[in-house]
């Protein structure tokens, strides 16, 4: 091999990683972004027994509100709307989501009250650790309806 092929080679192989390594920093750049405790991964909301019967309690961060219907099921709310996607926010005086964009309100397992938001409010899924509800966050659960089956009994 001449000493100019070397060369060629060499600068190739650097220009090549150099490449690779600019394409896995864009793709890390791009992904989605997993923070424990914030939205797009696991957020604690607390104990269950801390959560009284038919309340709502809002997690900013995690972007979803842990609605708790009055037989004691558990449900993660997600916070944006089904229509073209603004936060809601919980009404309590009227016991509602309501979304300021376009008027659609929510009772508070999420179900359509008012359109013209076209399906219930997506879920998250709950699991419990050592009797905390830990909520997923990168986990939307679309939902065509409201069901028994959605709530979590603890
Ligand atoms: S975005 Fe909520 S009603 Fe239109």
């Amino acid at each position: 091999m001449s000493r100019r092929d070397f060369l060629t080679l060499g600068m190739s192989a650097v220009g090549l990683l150099g490449m690779l390594q600019m394409g896995g920093m864009t793709l890390q750049f791009l992904g989605p972004r997993r923070v424990e405790g914030e939205f797009g991964g696991l957020v604690e909301a607390g104990l269950a027994a801390s959560f009284p019967p038919a309340s709502v309690t809002e997690f900013p961060d995690g972007r979803f509100f842990l609605a708790r219907t009055s037989d004691g099921g558990f449900l993660a709310v997600s916070r944006r709307c089904t229509h073209l996607g603004c936060a809601v926010s919980w009404e309590a005086s009227q016991n509602q989501f309501a979304c300021p964009c376009h008027g659609s309100h929510f009772d508070l397992q999420g179900d359509v009250q008012n359109p013209p938001a076209p399906r219930p409010l997506d879920t998250y899924p709950i699991s419990v650790r050592d009797g905390v509800l830990v909520v997923d966050t990168a986990k939307a659960i679309p939902r065509d309806q409201i069901a028994p089956e959605q709530l979590l009994y603890v």
